[in-house]
């Protein structure tokens, strides 16, 4: 009697959490796919000895203090997409194995205080995602303390909107030794000073800005001197001049690089770039082996200049999509073949969309361009594989 009791009991355990977040047990991993439920809360009937839970595409505003508590092995935590403005600051108590925690696309006024309190207890965070969350509602343009991510000393991966006047230096990012990835999305800056990142660590190896569509009117040549081995510098649709971007190259002349990816650069009123020797001369002493400069406006080039490169033979990936010019016209012909000579790596060239404008253009997966491990696979069959 009592085993038949218990096994109802563990019947009906299984349908109250079974019916609703679907329960994926892989070895000894058990992960709840929780999305899509229109949940308003954090559910509460699900396995204590959860790794993973996916909360995205839900309804949650607020997190109360405790939500993950009894969950102490979780390693990931997704709650994108949701409706979060609210989290109190015992909300991630417990979570001491947490690893990875994203909450994009949500309300969250990240420059609360409260934040400086929420994040604490996840000492074993490798990676933080907390983009777009502030819109311009929230009033951006005076000096904004970004919260304290000094507790994670694991922390490799860091993405969050940057403000107009970001301040970081009370972030304690001098105790995170091996952050190497920065991303930023949204973006407000309205100027790209030599100051305006000097309190991000030298360890960063890769960083992004997505989406800078406020007018940047001041650009200066040290705003990424911060970065002393930076590997991967990645502008998408930043209001900037071409030839300002170029310019924010400057101290990485004489390296060595992974990719350095322009695509949609250009200021609000487009103006068609001819890119001239002066705006390459940075970019020309670079070894790169990934180079992106997409539906820039690009009409044309001086001689000497975008075929002059001093390193061709790092070229691996070149990438010149959406633009409006021709490589090969009249006395570039000749500097082609030359250059054509010496790049002697080049695995994948991509001029397509050129000469009219589209709308809509594919890439041939400029994501993956970055990471060698997928390169293989790209290129065994042309350019099939795409992102989602
Ligand atoms: C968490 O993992 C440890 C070690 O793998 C295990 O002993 C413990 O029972 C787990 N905790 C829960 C609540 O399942
Ligand atoms: C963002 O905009 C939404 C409305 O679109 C608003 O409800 C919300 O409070 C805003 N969030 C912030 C952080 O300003
Ligand atoms: C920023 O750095 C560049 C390059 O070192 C320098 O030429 C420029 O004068 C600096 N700007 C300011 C305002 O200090």
């Amino acid at each position: 009697m009592p085993t038949l009791v218990y096994l109802i009991i563990s019947l009906i355990n299984f349908y109250a959490f079974g019916h609703k977040c679907r329960i994926v047990r892989h070895g000894d991993q058990t992960t709840a796919d929780c999305t899509r439920l229109k949940l308003n809360n954090v559910p509460t009937c699900l396995p204590l000895s959860l790794s993973g839970l996916d909360l995205n595409y839900n309804q949650i505003s607020m997190i109360k203090n405790n939500a993950f508590k009894s969950f102490s092995n979780l390693t990931t935590l997704t709650m994108d997409f949701n409706n979060i403005d609210t989290i109190n600051g015992y909300a991630f108590q417990g979570l001491k194995r947490l690893r990875w925690l994203s909450m994009k696309h949500n309300q969250l006024n990240i420059f609360s205080k409260i934040f400086d309190i929420v994040f604490k207890p996840l000492l074993r965070l490798q990676h933080l995602d907390i983009r777009y969350n502030i819109n311009k509602t929230l009033d951006i343009s005076k000096p904004m303390v970004y919260p304290y991510f000094g507790h994670h000393s694991f922390l490799t991966d860091l993405y969050m909107d940057i403000v107009q006047n970001p301040v970081f230096k009370l972030s304690g990012f001098e105790n995170i030794l091996k952050l190497n990835t920065i991303k930023f999305a949204r973006c407000y800056l309205n100027q790209m000073t030599n100051d305006t990142l000097v309190d991000l660590p030298s360890t960063i190896t890769a960083i992004y800005f997505h989406k800078c569509v406020s007018s940047i009117s001041i650009v200066e040549a040290d705003f990424l001197k911060p970065f002393t081995i930076l590997q991967i510098l990645n502008m998408d649709r930043v209001a900037i001049q071409l030839g300002d971007a170029l310019k924010l190259l400057y101290p990485f002349t004489h390296t060595r690089m992974t990719s350095i990816i322009f695509k949609q650069i250009s200021p609000h009123v487009p103006k068609p770039v001819f890119i001239t020797r002066v705006m390459i001369n940075y970019l020309m002493h670079i070894c790169v082996k990934t180079l992106v400069l997409a539906e820039s406006e690009i009409v044309g080039y001086e001689q000497n200049s975008l075929l002059a490169l001093k390193f061709p033979d790092c070229l691996e990936n070149v990438v010149f999509s959406g633009n409006r010019f021709s490589l090969a016209l009249g006395p570039h012909l000749r500097e082609l073949i030359l250059l054509m000579r010496k790049a002697i790596n080049v695995k994948f060239f991509d001029m397509s969309y050129n000469a009219i404008n589209f709308n809509n253009i594919e890439y041939c997966n400029l994501d993956v361009l970055d990471n060698p491990s997928y390169a293989k696979e790209i290129y065994r069959k042309g350019c099939q594989i795409k992102s989602a």
